[in-house]
């Protein structure tokens, strides 16, 4: 199980990075607007930083306009990721730039049968996001269930992405439905860390150590 990071905040991936436990860096226009300088330059560090895929979406909504940026993306860096949208002119992007030996990520999946899509264009991810789903009253673990199971069926290599990961508990189910990868916000990675009984628990035995170390002085 892979475990990435969703945003494109350079000082939060690098304090990730430095924990040892970062595959990958996914991002989206959200993200990146909502970082300073060029959003090129940014990309190419973030994969200076991490030794894993790093996902750059295309704005583009047509297959030239995705095919020309796709290229572009791929040549900021080798460890970069293409990401395109689940639409028609996305597959068809897909499709080709997966035939040129480039990574594709294909990304706002929200159903089982898009998945498939997905796959069948040669697709190196898939996105499906699971909150997005849950905001709006459906399970959205369910369908990773689906797309796990219909993926194993026929050995798809594509791999399975869990994107718009809210809580620890995405990344524990997505970990036991056997997904590839999460992708979660800084947040969701510092819950994980997370259990008041580790907290607790330190706190005693340091107190114990401390008692010994005064009676022995
Ligand atoms: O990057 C795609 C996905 O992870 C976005 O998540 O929280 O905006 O639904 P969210």
């Amino acid at each position: 199980m892979k475990l990435f990071v969703d945003t494109g905040s350079i000082k939060d991936i690098e304090t990730i990075a430095a924990l040892g436990i970062l595959d990958g860096v996914t991002t989206n226009p959200s993200l990146l607007a909502k970082e300073s300088g060029d959003f090129r330059q940014n990309l190419k560090r973030i994969c200076e930083i991490v030794q894993g895929p790093v996902s750059g979406e295309v704005t583009a909504t047509d297959f030239a306009g995705m095919l020309q940026q796709g290229h572009d993306i791929a040549k900021i860096h080798e460890h970069m990721v293409v990401k395109v949208p689940l639409t028609r002119d996305g597959i068809r992007a897909c499709k080709a730039l997966s035939g040129e030996g480039i990574r594709v990520n294909v990304t706002l999946c929200f159903s089982a049968a898009q998945a498939l899509l997905a796959a069948k264009a040669g697709a190196s991810f898939v996105s499906p996001f699971v909150g997005r789903l849950d905001d709006i009253a459906t399970n959205g673990m369910e369908l990773i269930r689906e797309i796990v199971d219909i993926y194993d069926n026929y050995e798809f290599p594509t791999e399975v992405l869990v994107a718009s990961c809210r809580h620890p508990i995405h990344v524990v189910e997505s970990a036991r439905m056997g997904a590839d990868i999460a992708t979660c916000p800084p947040a969701v990675i510092d819950q994980m860390f997370n259990h008041p009984l580790t907290t607790i628990g330190l706190e005693k035995f340091l107190k114990d150590w401390e008692k010994v170390q005064a009676v022995k002085a």
